[in-house]
Protein backbone atom coordinates (compact mmCIF):
# COMPACT_ATOMS: atom_id res chain seq x y z
CA UNK A 1 0.00 0.00 0.00
CA UNK A 2 -0.72 2.09 -0.63
CA UNK A 3 -1.08 0.32 -4.34
CA UNK A 4 -3.88 1.90 -7.32
CA UNK A 5 -7.04 3.14 -5.95
CA UNK A 6 -9.67 0.47 -5.63
CA UNK A 7 -12.63 1.42 -7.41
CA UNK A 8 -15.69 0.22 -8.52
CA UNK A 9 -16.37 -1.31 -12.05
CA UNK A 10 -20.03 0.75 -12.17
CA UNK A 11 -20.79 4.43 -12.07
CA UNK A 12 -24.46 3.43 -12.15
CA UNK A 13 -26.00 4.90 -9.03
CA UNK A 14 -26.77 1.88 -7.12
CA UNK A 15 -29.84 1.21 -4.91
CA UNK A 16 -29.21 2.03 -1.37
CA UNK A 17 -31.32 -0.59 -0.27
CA UNK A 18 -29.98 -3.77 -2.19
CA UNK A 19 -26.39 -5.50 -2.02
CA UNK A 20 -23.76 -2.87 -1.98
CA UNK A 21 -20.52 -4.39 -3.03
CA UNK A 22 -16.83 -2.98 -2.36
CA UNK A 23 -13.92 -2.63 -4.59
CA UNK A 24 -11.75 -5.90 -4.77
CA UNK A 25 -9.10 -5.68 -2.10
CA UNK A 26 -10.97 -3.23 0.13
CA UNK A 27 -9.52 -4.01 3.57
CA UNK A 28 -12.10 -4.91 6.51
CA UNK A 29 -11.14 -5.24 9.95
CA UNK A 30 -11.91 -4.10 13.44
CA UNK A 31 -10.12 -1.81 15.91
CA UNK A 32 -9.10 -1.80 19.33
CA UNK A 33 -6.82 0.40 21.86
CA UNK A 34 -4.32 -0.95 24.43
CA UNK A 35 -5.55 0.68 27.75
CA UNK A 36 -8.77 -0.13 26.40
CA UNK A 37 -8.58 -4.26 26.39
CA UNK A 38 -5.38 -5.25 27.66
CA UNK A 39 -4.92 -5.56 31.38
CA UNK A 40 -2.02 -6.40 33.24
CA UNK A 41 -1.32 -3.41 34.21
CA UNK A 42 1.40 -4.33 36.04
CA UNK A 43 2.64 -7.19 34.44
CA UNK A 44 5.82 -7.33 32.32
CA UNK A 45 7.69 -4.78 33.41
CA UNK A 46 4.61 -2.26 32.52
CA UNK A 47 4.65 0.82 34.78
CA UNK A 48 1.50 3.49 34.85
CA UNK A 49 0.16 5.40 32.28
CA UNK A 50 -1.26 8.42 32.44
CA UNK A 51 -4.72 6.40 32.00
CA UNK A 52 -3.65 4.47 35.24
CA UNK A 53 -2.93 7.55 37.53
CA UNK A 54 -6.58 9.17 36.06
CA UNK A 55 -8.76 6.32 36.12
CA UNK A 56 -7.70 5.62 40.19
CA UNK A 57 -8.18 9.51 40.71
CA UNK A 58 -11.81 9.64 42.33
CA UNK A 59 -14.59 11.12 40.30
CA UNK A 60 -12.53 11.01 37.43
CA UNK A 61 -13.81 7.51 35.42
CA UNK A 62 -17.76 6.13 35.70
CA UNK A 63 -17.93 3.63 38.97
CA UNK A 64 -14.29 4.54 39.65
CA UNK A 65 -13.51 1.62 36.71
CA UNK A 66 -9.50 1.10 35.49
CA UNK A 67 -8.40 -0.70 32.72
CA UNK A 68 -6.36 -2.93 35.59
CA UNK A 69 -8.00 -6.08 34.04
CA UNK A 70 -10.12 -4.24 31.25
CA UNK A 71 -10.93 -7.62 29.20
CA UNK A 72 -8.04 -9.37 30.19
CA UNK A 73 -6.43 -9.57 26.47
CA UNK A 74 -3.23 -9.82 27.40
CA UNK A 75 -3.26 -13.13 29.03
CA UNK A 76 -6.25 -13.95 26.26
CA UNK A 77 -5.28 -12.73 22.86
CA UNK A 78 -4.82 -16.24 21.58
CA UNK A 79 -8.55 -16.41 22.24
CA UNK A 80 -9.04 -13.33 20.77
CA UNK A 81 -7.12 -14.22 17.68
CA UNK A 82 -9.09 -16.93 17.26
CA UNK A 83 -12.04 -14.75 17.23
CA UNK A 84 -11.43 -12.47 15.01
CA UNK A 85 -10.21 -15.15 12.36
CA UNK A 86 -14.02 -17.08 13.16
CA UNK A 87 -15.14 -13.56 12.05
CA UNK A 88 -12.87 -13.83 9.04
CA UNK A 89 -11.67 -10.33 9.96
CA UNK A 90 -8.66 -9.38 6.98
CA UNK A 91 -7.26 -6.71 9.31
CA UNK A 92 -6.75 -5.88 13.09
CA UNK A 93 -6.26 -2.64 14.57
CA UNK A 94 -4.88 -2.56 17.71
CA UNK A 95 -2.50 0.13 19.65
CA UNK A 96 1.09 -0.34 21.52
CA UNK A 97 1.23 0.45 24.84
CA UNK A 98 4.06 2.72 25.12
CA UNK A 99 4.56 2.32 28.86
CA UNK A 100 5.00 -1.68 28.36
CA UNK A 101 7.76 -1.13 26.34
CA UNK A 102 9.96 1.87 27.44
CA UNK A 103 8.09 1.89 31.03
CA UNK A 104 9.95 5.34 31.91
CA UNK A 105 8.84 6.45 28.18
CA UNK A 106 12.97 7.36 27.45
CA UNK A 107 15.75 4.92 27.43
CA UNK A 108 16.02 0.96 26.51
CA UNK A 109 12.91 -1.07 25.92
CA UNK A 110 12.04 -3.47 27.85
CA UNK A 111 12.23 -7.02 26.42
CA UNK A 112 9.34 -8.55 27.62
CA UNK A 113 7.12 -5.63 26.40
CA UNK A 114 8.51 -6.28 22.58
CA UNK A 115 7.49 -10.14 23.45
CA UNK A 116 3.91 -9.77 24.14
CA UNK A 117 3.25 -7.70 20.75
CA UNK A 118 5.36 -9.97 18.42
CA UNK A 119 3.55 -12.87 19.99
CA UNK A 120 0.56 -11.00 19.05
CA UNK A 121 1.28 -10.62 16.10
CA UNK A 122 2.79 -13.74 15.45
CA UNK A 123 -0.65 -15.40 16.07
CA UNK A 124 -2.52 -12.69 13.77
CA UNK A 125 0.19 -13.37 10.52
CA UNK A 126 -0.25 -17.35 11.11
CA UNK A 127 -4.38 -16.62 11.23
CA UNK A 128 -3.61 -14.14 8.13
CA UNK A 129 -5.05 -11.11 9.67
CA UNK A 130 -2.73 -8.38 8.56
CA UNK A 131 -1.69 -6.29 12.06
CA UNK A 132 -2.44 -2.53 11.80
CA UNK A 133 -0.02 -0.93 14.56
CA UNK A 134 -1.03 2.38 16.33
CA UNK A 135 2.04 3.79 18.49
CA UNK A 136 -0.32 6.20 20.69
CA UNK A 137 -3.62 6.02 21.86
CA UNK A 138 -3.57 8.26 24.85
CA UNK A 139 -1.67 6.04 27.48
CA UNK A 140 1.76 8.73 27.70
CA UNK A 141 4.29 7.37 30.22
CA UNK A 142 3.33 8.30 33.58
CA UNK A 143 6.74 9.77 33.81
CA UNK A 144 6.40 11.59 30.93
CA UNK A 145 4.00 13.81 32.23
CA UNK A 146 5.50 14.35 34.94
CA UNK A 147 8.10 15.94 33.14
CA UNK A 148 5.44 18.26 31.40
CA UNK A 149 3.72 15.71 29.43
CA UNK A 150 2.55 16.95 25.75
CA UNK A 151 2.24 20.46 26.45
CA UNK A 152 6.23 20.12 26.56
CA UNK A 153 8.58 19.91 23.33
CA UNK A 154 10.80 16.96 25.04
CA UNK A 155 7.97 14.47 24.77
CA UNK A 156 7.90 14.82 20.96
CA UNK A 157 11.26 14.34 20.84
CA UNK A 158 10.88 11.17 23.49
CA UNK A 159 7.95 9.83 21.07
CA UNK A 160 10.22 9.97 17.96
CA UNK A 161 12.21 7.38 20.00
CA UNK A 162 9.83 5.41 20.87
CA UNK A 163 8.54 5.20 17.22
CA UNK A 164 12.26 4.23 16.57
CA UNK A 165 12.16 1.46 18.74
CA UNK A 166 8.81 -0.12 18.25
CA UNK A 167 9.76 -0.24 14.46
CA UNK A 168 13.16 -2.06 14.64
CA UNK A 169 11.62 -4.42 17.08
CA UNK A 170 8.58 -5.03 14.75
CA UNK A 171 9.06 -3.77 11.61
CA UNK A 172 9.55 -7.26 10.08
CA UNK A 173 6.13 -8.44 11.22
CA UNK A 174 4.25 -5.42 10.67
CA UNK A 175 3.88 -3.37 8.04
CA UNK A 176 0.98 -0.75 8.53
CA UNK A 177 1.76 1.91 11.34
CA UNK A 178 -0.23 4.89 12.76
CA UNK A 179 1.47 7.46 14.40
CA UNK A 180 -1.06 9.03 16.59
CA UNK A 181 -4.95 7.96 17.71
CA UNK A 182 -7.13 10.89 17.82
CA UNK A 183 -4.41 13.60 18.78
CA UNK A 184 -7.51 15.93 19.30
CA UNK A 185 -8.84 13.85 22.02
CA UNK A 186 -5.09 13.84 23.71
CA UNK A 187 -4.76 17.81 23.54
CA UNK A 188 -8.04 19.01 24.14
CA UNK A 189 -9.97 16.68 26.38
CA UNK A 190 -6.68 15.83 27.95
CA UNK A 191 -5.15 19.64 28.57
CA UNK A 192 -8.11 21.31 28.03
CA UNK A 193 -11.60 20.26 29.31
CA UNK A 194 -9.40 17.83 31.00
CA UNK A 195 -12.40 14.95 30.98
CA UNK A 196 -9.63 13.04 29.74
CA UNK A 197 -6.24 11.84 31.02
CA UNK A 198 -3.74 13.59 32.44
CA UNK A 199 -6.99 15.92 33.48
CA UNK A 200 -5.45 19.24 33.41
CA UNK A 201 -7.23 22.51 32.13
CA UNK A 202 -4.90 24.87 30.97
CA UNK A 203 -6.24 26.22 27.14
CA UNK A 204 -2.83 27.23 26.27
CA UNK A 205 -1.25 24.06 27.66
CA UNK A 206 -3.97 22.33 24.96
CA UNK A 207 -2.48 24.07 21.82
CA UNK A 208 0.96 23.42 23.34
CA UNK A 209 -0.13 20.19 23.51
CA UNK A 210 -1.51 20.18 20.13
CA UNK A 211 1.82 21.35 18.70
CA UNK A 212 3.67 18.99 20.11
CA UNK A 213 1.50 15.70 18.91
CA UNK A 214 2.25 17.14 15.31
CA UNK A 215 5.65 17.49 15.54
CA UNK A 216 5.97 13.92 17.55
CA UNK A 217 3.80 12.68 14.86
CA UNK A 218 6.40 13.74 11.97
CA UNK A 219 9.30 12.96 14.10
CA UNK A 220 7.62 9.14 14.47
CA UNK A 221 7.21 9.47 10.80
CA UNK A 222 11.11 9.71 9.86
CA UNK A 223 11.48 6.92 12.25
CA UNK A 224 9.14 4.74 11.04
CA UNK A 225 10.60 5.48 7.50
CA UNK A 226 14.00 5.09 8.74
CA UNK A 227 13.80 0.90 10.08
CA UNK A 228 11.03 -0.04 7.75
CA UNK A 229 11.01 -1.30 4.56
CA UNK A 230 9.56 0.77 1.57
CA UNK A 231 6.71 -0.87 0.87
CA UNK A 232 5.63 -0.54 4.54
CA UNK A 233 2.53 2.23 5.23
CA UNK A 234 2.65 4.67 7.43
CA UNK A 235 -0.52 6.77 8.50
CA UNK A 236 -1.88 8.68 11.17
CA UNK A 237 -5.79 8.91 12.60
CA UNK A 238 -7.50 12.09 12.93
CA UNK A 239 -11.17 12.43 14.20
CA UNK A 240 -12.15 14.87 11.99
CA UNK A 241 -15.06 16.66 13.13
CA UNK A 242 -17.75 17.34 10.49
CA UNK A 243 -18.64 20.83 11.70
CA UNK A 244 -21.88 22.19 10.32
CA UNK A 245 -23.25 25.30 11.07
CA UNK A 246 -27.02 25.76 12.86
CA UNK A 247 -27.63 28.74 10.20
CA UNK A 248 -26.34 30.25 6.91
CA UNK A 249 -26.34 33.68 9.41
CA UNK A 250 -22.52 34.75 8.98
CA UNK A 251 -21.90 34.71 12.80
CA UNK A 252 -22.88 30.49 12.59
CA UNK A 253 -20.46 30.01 9.44
CA UNK A 254 -17.87 31.76 11.83
CA UNK A 255 -18.16 29.73 14.88
CA UNK A 256 -18.27 26.81 12.22
CA UNK A 257 -15.37 28.46 10.63
CA UNK A 258 -13.45 28.25 14.55
CA UNK A 259 -14.04 24.51 15.22
CA UNK A 260 -13.22 23.45 11.99
CA UNK A 261 -9.98 25.56 12.55
CA UNK A 262 -9.04 24.30 16.38
CA UNK A 263 -10.72 20.83 15.80
CA UNK A 264 -9.67 19.91 12.02
CA UNK A 265 -7.07 22.18 10.31
CA UNK A 266 -4.93 22.41 13.80
CA UNK A 267 -3.53 19.02 12.57
CA UNK A 268 -4.49 18.61 8.89
CA UNK A 269 -2.78 21.97 8.52
CA UNK A 270 0.80 21.17 9.55
CA UNK A 271 0.80 17.46 9.19
CA UNK A 272 -1.25 17.38 5.49
CA UNK A 273 -0.06 21.02 4.19
CA UNK A 274 2.46 22.10 5.99
CA UNK A 275 1.63 24.90 8.08
CA UNK A 276 -0.80 26.21 10.69
CA UNK A 277 -3.66 27.93 9.47
CA UNK A 278 -3.57 31.96 9.87
CA UNK A 279 -6.94 32.13 11.10
CA UNK A 280 -6.32 29.46 13.76
CA UNK A 281 -3.73 31.80 14.99
CA UNK A 282 -5.58 34.86 14.80
CA UNK A 283 -8.50 32.89 16.90
CA UNK A 284 -5.84 31.65 19.64
CA UNK A 285 -3.34 34.76 19.73
CA UNK A 286 -4.38 36.10 22.77
CA UNK A 287 -3.75 32.59 24.73
CA UNK A 288 0.22 31.95 23.31
CA UNK A 289 2.87 33.28 21.40
CA UNK A 290 2.58 30.98 18.63
CA UNK A 291 5.94 31.82 16.85
CA UNK A 292 7.89 31.16 20.19
CA UNK A 293 6.11 27.94 20.22
CA UNK A 294 6.60 26.72 16.80
CA UNK A 295 10.34 26.61 16.00
CA UNK A 296 11.73 27.11 12.44
CA UNK A 297 11.47 23.32 10.94
CA UNK A 298 8.62 22.40 13.16
CA UNK A 299 5.83 22.62 10.73
CA UNK A 300 7.91 21.12 7.74
CA UNK A 301 8.48 17.90 10.36
CA UNK A 302 5.11 17.66 10.82
CA UNK A 303 4.33 17.93 7.74
CA UNK A 304 6.84 14.39 6.86
CA UNK A 305 4.49 12.64 3.78
CA UNK A 306 2.32 9.88 5.20
CA UNK A 307 0.77 7.15 2.87
CA UNK A 308 -2.94 6.82 4.32
CA UNK A 309 -4.97 9.11 6.32
CA UNK A 310 -7.47 7.33 9.19
CA UNK A 311 -9.87 8.77 9.36
CA UNK A 312 -12.13 7.86 12.92
CA UNK A 313 -16.16 9.21 12.86
CA UNK A 314 -18.84 8.49 14.55
CA UNK A 315 -21.51 12.08 14.90
CA UNK A 316 -21.40 15.30 13.00
CA UNK A 317 -21.17 18.44 15.24
CA UNK A 318 -23.41 21.08 14.92
CA UNK A 319 -22.34 24.38 16.15
CA UNK A 320 -23.62 28.21 16.14
CA UNK A 321 -22.44 31.28 17.51
CA UNK A 322 -24.44 32.86 20.74
CA UNK A 323 -27.46 34.75 19.73
CA UNK A 324 -27.09 38.43 20.31
CA UNK A 325 -26.19 39.63 23.62
CA UNK A 326 -26.36 36.32 25.05
CA UNK A 327 -22.92 34.74 26.47
CA UNK A 328 -22.21 31.64 27.09
CA UNK A 329 -19.77 30.28 30.09
CA UNK A 330 -17.39 27.76 28.77
CA UNK A 331 -19.27 25.06 30.61
CA UNK A 332 -22.49 25.86 28.65
CA UNK A 333 -21.13 25.75 25.70
CA UNK A 334 -19.58 22.63 25.50
CA UNK A 335 -22.21 20.44 27.77
CA UNK A 336 -24.05 19.74 23.83
CA UNK A 337 -20.39 18.61 22.59
CA UNK A 338 -19.88 14.98 22.00
CA UNK A 339 -17.07 14.85 24.22
CA UNK A 340 -17.92 14.98 27.61
CA UNK A 341 -19.03 17.25 30.41
CA UNK A 342 -16.55 19.87 32.17
CA UNK A 343 -16.77 23.25 33.45
CA UNK A 344 -13.94 23.91 31.17
CA UNK A 345 -13.92 24.01 27.13
CA UNK A 346 -11.87 21.64 24.98
CA UNK A 347 -12.01 24.50 21.89
CA UNK A 348 -9.01 26.99 23.17
CA UNK A 349 -10.34 30.62 21.55
CA UNK A 350 -13.43 29.53 20.36
CA UNK A 351 -15.28 29.20 23.81
CA UNK A 352 -18.20 31.00 23.12
CA UNK A 353 -19.41 28.63 19.74
CA UNK A 354 -22.20 27.05 21.48
CA UNK A 355 -22.69 23.15 20.47
CA UNK A 356 -26.07 21.28 19.65
CA UNK A 357 -27.34 18.19 19.31
CA UNK A 358 -27.88 16.89 15.75
CA UNK A 359 -31.29 15.54 14.73
CA UNK A 360 -31.11 12.31 14.27
CA UNK A 361 -32.02 8.87 16.97
CA UNK A 362 -28.73 8.66 19.37
CA UNK A 363 -26.60 6.09 20.43
CA UNK A 364 -25.89 5.00 24.46
CA UNK A 365 -23.19 7.84 24.22
CA UNK A 366 -26.26 10.49 23.10
CA UNK A 367 -24.43 10.70 19.63
CA UNK A 368 -26.53 11.39 16.77
CA UNK A 369 -26.49 8.96 14.01
CA UNK A 370 -26.23 10.63 10.88
CA UNK A 371 -24.31 8.61 8.08
CA UNK A 372 -24.53 11.82 5.74
CA UNK A 373 -21.56 13.43 8.25
CA UNK A 374 -19.39 10.26 7.09
CA UNK A 375 -20.26 11.16 3.51
CA UNK A 376 -19.39 14.65 3.76
CA UNK A 377 -16.54 13.71 5.66
CA UNK A 378 -15.08 11.72 3.50
CA UNK A 379 -15.82 13.91 0.07
CA UNK A 380 -14.15 17.03 1.74
CA UNK A 381 -11.05 15.53 2.82
CA UNK A 382 -11.01 13.93 -0.87
CA UNK A 383 -11.60 16.83 -2.62
CA UNK A 384 -9.08 19.12 -0.15
CA UNK A 385 -6.35 16.39 -0.55
CA UNK A 386 -6.59 14.65 -3.50
CA UNK A 387 -4.91 11.56 -3.88
CA UNK A 388 -4.18 11.38 -0.23
CA UNK A 389 -5.86 7.46 0.10
CA UNK A 390 -7.82 6.98 3.23
CA UNK A 391 -9.29 4.09 5.69
CA UNK A 392 -11.99 4.81 8.33
CA UNK A 393 -10.03 3.74 11.32
CA UNK A 394 -12.97 3.58 13.52
CA UNK A 395 -16.86 4.04 13.17
CA UNK A 396 -19.56 2.13 15.51
CA UNK A 397 -21.97 2.52 17.89
CA UNK A 398 -22.75 1.83 21.85
CA UNK A 399 -26.29 0.82 22.74
CA UNK A 400 -27.24 -0.80 26.01
CA UNK A 401 -26.95 -4.77 24.76
CA UNK A 402 -27.50 -7.53 27.25
CA UNK A 403 -27.69 -11.21 26.80
CA UNK A 404 -31.54 -12.46 26.09
CA UNK A 405 -32.38 -15.21 27.85
CA UNK A 406 -31.05 -17.82 25.31
CA UNK A 407 -28.22 -16.37 25.67
CA UNK A 408 -27.36 -14.30 22.18
CA UNK A 409 -27.17 -10.83 22.19
CA UNK A 410 -29.38 -9.59 20.00
CA UNK A 411 -28.12 -6.12 18.52
CA UNK A 412 -30.06 -4.71 15.59
CA UNK A 413 -29.36 -1.06 16.22
CA UNK A 414 -25.81 -1.70 15.54
CA UNK A 415 -26.29 -3.27 12.96
CA UNK A 416 -28.75 -0.80 10.96
CA UNK A 417 -25.90 2.24 12.23
CA UNK A 418 -22.98 0.08 10.47
CA UNK A 419 -25.17 -0.41 7.92
CA UNK A 420 -26.24 3.06 6.77
CA UNK A 421 -22.46 4.02 7.74
CA UNK A 422 -20.68 1.61 5.37
CA UNK A 423 -23.60 2.50 2.83
CA UNK A 424 -21.84 6.05 3.17
CA UNK A 425 -19.00 4.89 2.39
CA UNK A 426 -19.74 2.94 -0.39
CA UNK A 427 -21.60 6.06 -1.75
CA UNK A 428 -18.67 8.24 -1.31
CA UNK A 429 -16.44 5.62 -3.62
CA UNK A 430 -18.69 5.48 -5.74
CA UNK A 431 -18.70 9.40 -6.16
CA UNK A 432 -14.83 8.73 -7.20
CA UNK A 433 -12.95 9.00 -3.32
CA UNK A 434 -10.00 6.95 -2.68
CA UNK A 435 -11.30 5.29 0.60
CA UNK A 436 -8.77 1.47 1.04
CA UNK A 437 -11.25 0.19 3.76
CA UNK A 438 -12.90 -0.23 7.07
CA UNK A 439 -12.42 -1.16 11.11
CA UNK A 440 -15.68 -1.38 12.79
CA UNK A 441 -14.93 0.23 16.11
CA UNK A 442 -14.87 -2.27 18.74
CA UNK A 443 -14.11 -5.88 18.22
CA UNK A 444 -14.81 -5.89 22.15
CA UNK A 445 -16.72 -4.14 24.70
CA UNK A 446 -14.12 -2.37 26.20
CA UNK A 447 -12.98 0.22 29.00
CA UNK A 448 -14.63 3.50 27.12
CA UNK A 449 -12.63 6.37 28.86
CA UNK A 450 -14.00 8.38 31.40
CA UNK A 451 -17.48 5.71 31.07
CA UNK A 452 -15.44 3.14 31.96
CA UNK A 453 -17.41 -0.03 31.62
CA UNK A 454 -20.48 1.29 31.31
CA UNK A 455 -20.92 1.58 27.49
CA UNK A 456 -20.63 -1.30 25.26
CA UNK A 457 -18.89 -0.47 21.56
CA UNK A 458 -18.01 -4.13 20.67
CA UNK A 459 -19.22 -6.68 17.72
CA UNK A 460 -18.23 -8.97 20.76
CA UNK A 461 -20.14 -8.96 24.15
CA UNK A 462 -17.64 -9.28 27.21
CA UNK A 463 -19.17 -10.60 30.76
CA UNK A 464 -16.67 -8.82 32.61
CA UNK A 465 -16.78 -11.05 35.86
CA UNK A 466 -16.19 -14.17 33.84
CA UNK A 467 -14.51 -12.71 30.54
CA UNK A 468 -16.63 -14.95 28.53
CA UNK A 469 -16.73 -13.29 25.12
CA UNK A 470 -19.80 -13.70 23.20
CA UNK A 471 -20.45 -12.42 19.40
CA UNK A 472 -23.05 -10.18 18.74
CA UNK A 473 -25.43 -10.64 16.29
CA UNK A 474 -23.63 -7.38 14.60
CA UNK A 475 -20.66 -9.95 14.76
CA UNK A 476 -22.29 -12.01 12.57
CA UNK A 477 -23.84 -9.36 10.07
CA UNK A 478 -20.27 -7.81 10.05
CA UNK A 479 -18.25 -11.25 9.27
CA UNK A 480 -20.83 -12.26 6.69
CA UNK A 481 -20.63 -8.62 5.09
CA UNK A 482 -16.67 -9.28 5.13
CA UNK A 483 -16.44 -12.36 3.33
CA UNK A 484 -19.09 -11.23 0.71
CA UNK A 485 -17.20 -7.61 0.28
CA UNK A 486 -20.80 -6.17 0.37
CA UNK A 487 -23.26 -5.28 2.65
CA UNK A 488 -25.97 -6.98 2.25
CA UNK A 489 -29.73 -5.88 1.36
CA UNK A 490 -31.03 -3.38 3.92
CA UNK A 491 -33.22 -5.82 6.33
CA UNK A 492 -31.14 -8.84 5.41
CA UNK A 493 -29.82 -9.82 9.09
CA UNK A 494 -29.44 -13.44 8.23
C1 LIG B 1 -12.70 7.15 19.83
C2 LIG B 1 -11.51 6.47 20.44
C3 LIG B 1 -11.74 5.02 20.82
C4 LIG B 1 -13.13 4.81 21.38
C5 LIG B 1 -14.18 5.41 20.49
C6 LIG B 1 -15.59 5.20 20.96
O1 LIG B 1 -12.63 8.52 20.06
O2 LIG B 1 -10.41 6.51 19.56
O3 LIG B 1 -10.74 4.63 21.71
O4 LIG B 1 -13.20 5.26 22.66
O5 LIG B 1 -13.94 6.79 20.34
Amino acid sequence: MPSPAPSLTTRTPADPAGRLDFPPGFLWGAATAAYQIEGAAAEGGRTPSIWDVFSRTPGKVHAGDTGDVATDHYHRYRDDVALMSELGLQAYRFSLSWSRIQPTGRGPAVQQGLDFYRRLVDELLEAGIRPVATLYHWDLPQELEDAGGWPVRETAERFGEYAAIAAEALGDRVGFWTTLNEPWCSAFLGYGSGVHAPGRTDPADALRAAHHLNLGHGRAVSALRAALPADATVSVTLNLHQVRPLTDRPADLDAARRIDAVGNRIFTGPMLDGSYPDDLRADTAHLLDWDALVRPGDEAAAAAPIDLLGINYYTPTLVSAPAEGERSEPGEAARNDAHGASDHSPWPGSEQVLFHLPPGELTAMNWAIDPSGLYDLITDVSRSHPGLPLMITENGAAFEDAPAPDGAVHDPQRIDYVHRHLAAVHRAVADGADVRGYFLWSLLDNFEWSYGYSRRFGAVYVDYATQRRTPKDSARWYARTVRDNAIPPVGDQG
